[in-house]
Parts: structure tokens; C-alpha cells; sequence
């Protein structure tokens, strides 16, 4: 590691009095500068290669019944860093990650009798940058609450933007993509199939937010390492072009309660003039802290099953009996009537376990196990589940006996249905019965509005509550899949036990909304996925609905290959395949792929991509000579030619393309595809064709046998 404290001026390249100081990137490419206005209000400007990226902007906190951070400061002195320095995370999308960047920490006074000091610490990478607060310990500022945050990202230009409306209690909107000056998030309302939603008004949009300027640079805003402090949206002024930050209130309306010392989560603006610079972009996790689990053997990124997606289509019912209005303290369940639909049955789940054993599948996911899905959602109570009281038709020693037996592991679900105070009373109980009957990971549930009523999803009481799960679970040896949680922000490298969040808009809106657009995905992979890998249940071969039930006109927006292709462009460490095994069955052959695709890499190159167009990616999995490639395409057609010159030079290899056949279309003919394998090396150019809405998948693997070598060259 190589850390060295330059002195103070070493890196900086103009200095504006004592009101103000630049610092460069790495390349010296970025210039940041620092500023004081004439009232002593803290600016800041980005410009790269002499174009401005954000004008000057303000920063500032204002704080509730005492005098603000926002105005009246002083430059008391400042110091900057220079860190290049290189770690590898315990699972991700390469084994090692390079933080190399120039930072400057200003400590701002306000002198006076009773004189506060705010520092404000900037880094600026090769790519983009990152700024905090912190509030160090002083005499005059100990116990305070945030009433509003001032920062604010000013544009020079009017981008085309992919944003979802401002909501604090769901972000499972499908993209929007216009004009920044043309934003209108009152579209949120007519979205359905939302559990909880709080739209925050017109003006109003959630970070990260995508953008494009006419002149062709790529700009993301979000936000690293939040913890105990409400998630950033953000208010936008179409007139001025500019973006301000917007915290969740809680209950009394209040935003932040806080205690100095302390830091507050950074700010990031990620820039490039090429699109895929932004997928590559590591500012988000170079923000966070190194791990913090010291024994991490027991985190295994894993692919699942699950008695899932049956529900989703309506097949099968998470509830056992169809009695409601059921009281988990009273009601006596052995005296329940069964519905003859419920999903989670002992008999069910070896099926799936089975599937799983034959196929080199990880684990299985149940959903719907535990008493308490006959009245879950809607009626804000406060008691729905106790986490480890199974139907009485739902065996747990039998089915983990048996998946032990079978080398495959069990997924626990807790669906709290967003009362996060009895998950908390529960919590333990339920991860001590998780440890009993070995089951390493569990996937957690918000659906609904929270408990503490009041609370939100992105506020700071419920930012705390997903942490304390997160560490609690890290005390139990317990890896963690949230959905309907706040975005995360690159948290999983200081704690890796967070595999995955779904906190967008998931494929399972597929199976009972209007469903996700052809480009949903090439849009989460510059926005959602920027924070952490998203659980998105890939791989639905059945892709219209009426498959299930006659009278359904509505299907995926997507062909069966794109399926496949979404196992390398939308990374997971925690990744189902969420179609049912008897539809798995009947495409052996292109189910294939899912069974060879890693869930651990070495390397990622992302060779080419447009937001709301297309992404292709090639991943070399860990500890393997194996290459996958996937590329997809939004409502458009799409051909491009690849070369693979990230090949070893000189060997020969195996490629097995996945590739829409030539009829394939979304909406038309999304299930036809083809399967070919060929010889190629570093110098093999690719042509991929991809249906509208469509993809490839592409796997690569060393020559193992004397039919590999019979193969035609491509
Ligand atoms: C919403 C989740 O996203 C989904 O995956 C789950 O099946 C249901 N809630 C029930 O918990
Ligand atoms: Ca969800």
C-alpha cells in the first residue's frame, strides 16, 4: 500500500487567496476548485480539459434550531492526499481494483464566539469525484439535525436524462428519458403494481440519475457509502439546470439526528466522454471502506432456484389457507384450511432440490414457507411473521436433510412486509433457526409502508435498520439479498456479506405488471447497478404470459437469449434462475449456459455500450481460463463485430454462441434462438446479430477434447 501525505500545496494548481483551492486529478485532466462566496458560502466547480462539467454549486447543511452550515466560513487551513493503491474485494467483477486519486480536506470556520467548523473533504479520480462533510468533535456543535442539505450539482447544459421519480419508499419505476429541462416526475403516478409509494412531487427525481450532454459526455450523480443518514434525491430546477440534494424526512419531519464526530455519506459525479467508462467506474466502491469482516470463507457467491417465479405468474399462492384477517399470536394454523395452491410444500421443494443437484445449481430459494401470507400486505400491522413458524406443510428438518444430502444449500426468505420493528424483535431468533438448519443466506423483503409508521424506506431510521440487519446477519455467518431496501452504495466492500439488493424495478414486473421496457436493463447498468449488483431473477424462458393463463396479452419485454445474456451484463454474486425447472426442462440446451456462467470474475471489460441501447460485456471468471460475453439491445435490432483480442494470444478456444435466431423478436418470436459452437482465438472477429429486444450470450472455455478440435474455425 502506498499512502503518502504530500505537503499542503504540493497538488495545488491555483490558489484563489485564502477563499479558495483547486486540486487535479491523478491525470490532471479534472480540476476541482473550492471556493468561499463573498457571504463565505461553500462552492465548488469541476472542469475537465477546460470545459466545465458542474459551475460553481453550493454545499452547505442547514441544521434545525441552530444557526447553519452554510454560510459565514473561513478557510482555517487545508490539506491534501495523493492515494494510488490497489485491493481486491472478496467477490465481484474483478479480483483487483485500483483507487488511485488526489484529495484536498478544507476545514471551514465560522468564527465568532460560538465558532463551528464543517471540513469538506474532495477527492477527484481520473473519472470523476466525490465529496463529504464531516463534522469534527467541537466545542459548539455536538447533538444537531439535519434539516436540509444544500448541495447542489449546477449544469452547463441541458442533458437528455434517465431518471424515475423522487419517491422515499420505492424505486421500482420504469426509466424516463428526457430533457433534464423537461423533467416531469408526477408521470410516477400512473405506475402500477407499486407496494409502497411516496412520489415526492414534480420536481422531484431519485439519484443515481443518468445523463448525456448534446456534446456527448456521459454524467452520473449518486452517492457512496451511506450510512445513518437518509438516502440523496434530488429537486430539479429546469431552469437553472441544476440538481439539489433531497432527504427523506422522518416521522416529525426531521431528516438526519447526528452526533459529531461524524461523516456524512459522499457525493459523486462520474464523467467520461465514453459510455462504457462510466459501467467501469470504481469511485463508488473506492468511497467505501475496506472490508470489515475479517473471516470471509463463509461468503460464496451462488446461483438459486426457487419456489418463486410459480407464485409471480399466478400458479401458486405464497398463502396456505385462504382465510385473511389472521392474527399471528392467536390463530391456530394446524386448523387452517389448505387453498390446494401453496407453493411451498415439502413435496415441492425436493423438486426443486433435485433440479438444483442435477444442474450444479447452489441453492433454492422458498418463498411463502413461514405462517403469517394470508394478511401480509395492507393492513400496516405490525405482527405479520415470526420468521421461523413453517406451514404445517412445510417440512424444514425434512427439506434440509434432504438438500444436505444432496450437496445443495436452502435460501431463507423474510418477508417483513415493511415492519422493521418486529423484523428487529425477531431478527435473532430467526437467524439462530437459519443456523440451525444451515441455511447460509436469506433474502429479506420491504413490501409496504414502514413500521415505525412514519418511517420510509430511504429515511435515516430505515438506513440504520438495514444496516443493523446487515451486521447483525455478518455475527451469524449470514449472507444478505434485500429487496425493496434502500439503493445500495457500493456497502458490499466494507460489508461483503450483502450480495445483492433488488431496489429497482425487478424482472418480476414482468410477471404481473405492464412490465419493464426492452431497454430497462441497458438503463439499470448506468444507474442502479452503479451502487451494488441488483437481484433481478434472469432468466425466464417462458416468455408470454398467456403460457400460464389464456387470457394474458402482456409478456417479457425481452427474447429468451437476452435472458441469457443478462447473467454478464447485469453482475450478481447472488443470482437465481427464476424460471420453473419443468420450463428449464424443456431447453436443456440453453439452459446450459446458465449452468456454466460464473458468479465470481477476475476481469470485466465492458467492450461496448449506450445507455437505453445496448451493453456488451466479456467477463473472465476467477480461477478459470473461462470467458463469457454478453450483449444486449433494447427495442432496437442490433449487429456489431467483436474482436476477441482479450483472448489468451495463441490459444485456441471453444466458443458456444447463444444467439437470437433470425425471425427472434421481442414481441413476435421471442422464444427461437440458435446454439453454435466454433474454434476461436485473439485475433477471431464475432459478429453478433440481436433481435429487437434481444441479445447474445457467448461462453468461452479452453479445448478439452478431440470434438473441440474438429470444430469449424471462426
Ligand atoms: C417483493 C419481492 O421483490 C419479491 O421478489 C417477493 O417474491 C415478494 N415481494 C414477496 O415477498
Ligand atoms: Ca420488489
Amino acid at each position: 500500500m502506498k499512502r503518502h501525505i504530500l505537503i499542503a500545496f504540493a497538488l495545488i494548481v491555483s490558489l484563489l487567496g485564502v477563499k479558495g483551492q483547486s486540486i487535479l486529478s491523478p491525470d490532471k485532466k479534472i480540476t476541482l476548485t473550492f471556493a468561499l462566496s463573498t457571504d463565505g458560502e461553500p462552492t465548488y466547480t469541476v472542469v475537465k480539459n477546460g470545459e466545465v462539467i458542474i459551475e460553481e454549486s453550493r454545499l452547505g447543511l442547514l441544521l434545525k434550531g441552530q444557526p447553519s452550515l452554510d454560510k459565514g466560513f473561513v478557510i482555517a487551513n487545508s490539506e491534501t492526499n495523493s492515494k494510488d493503491e490497489t485491493w481486491s474485494p472478496v467477490w465481484g467483477e474483478e479480483s483487483s481494483i485500483r483507487d488511485q486519486h488526489n484529495e484536498l480536506k478544507v476545514n471551514l470556520v465560522q468564527p465568532g464566539e460560538r465558532s463551528r467548523i464543517l471540513q469538506i473533504t474532495f477527492r477527484v479520480f481520473n473519472d470523476g469525484i466525490g465529496f463529504r462533510y464531516e463534522i469534527p468533535e467541537q466545542a459548539n456543535l455536538r447533538s444537531f439535525i439535519v434539516s436540509d442539505e444544500l448541495t447542489t450539482f449546477n449544469l452547463p447544459f441541458d442533458p437528455m436524462t434517465f431518471w424515475i421519480p423522487g419517491d422515499f419508499n420505492s424505486n421500482e419505476y420504469v426509466y424516463n428519458h428526457t430533457r433534464l429541462s423537461a423533467i416531469d416526475a408526477n408521470v410516477g403516478k400512473v405506475e402500477n403494481g407499486i407496494g409502497a409509494k411516496t412520489l415526492i412531487g414534480g420536481d422531484y427525481i431519485q439519484s443515481p440519475v443518468m445523463m448525456k450532454s448534446d456534446a456527448g459526455l456521459y454524467l452520473s450523480i449518486f452517492e457512496a457509502a451511506l450510512y445513518n443518514y437518509p438516502a440523496m434525491h434530488l429537486m430539479v430546477d429546469r431552469k437553472q439546470l441544476s440538481l439539489k440534494a433531497t432527504l427523506a424526512p422522518d416521522a416529525v419531519g426531521n431528516k438526519a439526528y447526528l452526533i459529531a464526530p461524524i461523516t456524512l455519506p459522499w457525493r459523486t459525479v462520474i464523467f467520461s466522454d465514453k459510455a462504457t467508462d462510466i459501467l467501469a467506474s470504481r469511485i463508488i466502491l473506492n468511497l467505501n471502506e475496506p472490508n470489515k469482516i475479517a473471516n470471509t470463507e463463509w461468503i460464496k457467491p451462488m446461483k438459486m432456484i426457487g419456489i418463486w417465479w410459480e407464485m409471480h405468474v399466478g400458479l401458486k399462492s405464497w398463502n396456505y389457507s385462504n382465510v385473511n384477517q389472521i392474527n399471528l399470536k392467536s390463530t391456530d394454523w394446524t386448523k387452517m384450511p389448505p387453498n390446494g395452491t401453496h407453493g411451498a410444500t415439502t413435496e415441492n421443494t425436493k423438486k426443486y432440490i433435485d433440479f438444483a443437484a442435477e444442474n450444479g445449481i447452489d441453492g433454492v430459494l422458498v418463498e411463502g414457507w413461514n405462517i403469517g401470507w394470508e394478511d401480509w400486505a395492507g393492513n400496516w400491522k405490525e405482527d405479520v411473521f415470526d420468521f421461523i413458524t413453517p406451514y404445517p406443510d412445510f417440512n424444514v428438518k425434512e427439506i434440509t436433510d434432504y438438500a444436505r444430502s444432496k450437496g445443495v444449500k436452502m435460501i431463507m426468505h423474510h418477508e417483513t412486509s415493511a415492519s422493521a420493528t418486529n423484523y428487529e424483535r425477531y431478527a435473532d431468533t430467526a437467524f439462530r433457526f437459519m443456523k440451525h438448519f444451515g441455511y447460509p443466506a436469506v433474502k429479506t423483503g420491504y413490501v409496504g409502508y414502514i413500521i415505525p409508521r412514519g418511517e420510509q424506506h430511504d429515511g435515516q431510521w430505515m438506513i440504520n435498520h438495514y444496516q443493523r440487519i446487515l451486521e447483525k446477519a455478518a455475527g451469524y455467518k449470514i449472507m444478505i439479498d434485500a429487496h425493496e431496501p434502500v439503493r445500495p452504495t457500493g456497502q458490499y466492500r466494507t460489508w461483503p456479506n450483502l450480495m445483492a439488493c433488488e431496489a429497482a424495478r425487478g424482472n418480476e414486473f414482468n410477471a404481473w405488471s405492464t412490465g419493464n421496457p426492452p431497454n430497462h436493463e441497458t438503463v439499470l447498468a448506468f444507474t442502479r447497478l452503479l451502487g451494488g449488483p441488483m437481484d433481478y431473477t434472469p432468466g425466464i424462458f417462458k416468455i408470454k404470459r398467456s403460457y400460464y393463463q389464456p387470457s394474458q396479452t402482456e409478456q417479457l419485454h425481452s427474447t429468451l437469449v437476452k435472458q441469457l445474456a443478462l447473467y454478464v451484463t447485469m453482475y450478481s454474486p447472488m443470482v437465481m434462475a427464476a424460471d420453473l425447472p419443468e420450463n428449464y426442462r424443456q431447453r436443456m440446451d440453453a439452459f446450459q449456459f446458465i449452468k456454466d456462467v460464473k458468479t465470481d470474475w477476475e476481469k470485466t471489460l465492458y467492450l461496448e455500450a449506450e445507455p437505453g441501447e445496448y451493453i456488451t460485456t466479456a467477463r473472465k471468471a476467477k480461477n478459470s481460463n473461462e470467458w463469457f460475453i454478453g450483449a444486449i439491445t433494447g427495442e432496437n435490432a442490433r449487429e456489431t463485430k467483436l474482436t476477441l483480442s482479450f483472448l489468451p494470444a495463441g490459444s485456441t478456444m471453444v466458443a458456444t454462441i447463444y444467439a437470437d435466431a433470425k425471425d427472434a423478436d421481442w414481441k413476435t418470436n421471442p422464444e427461437a434462438y440458435t446454439i453454435q459452437s466454433y474454434r476461436v482465438d485473439s485475433k477471431t472477429q464475432l459478429k453478433l446479430k440481436m433481435a429487437a429486444g434481444g441479445g447474445a450470450a457467448i461462453s468461452i472455455r479452453p479445448i478439452e477434447s478431440e470434438k473441440d478440435k474438429k470444430l469449424k474455425k471462426l
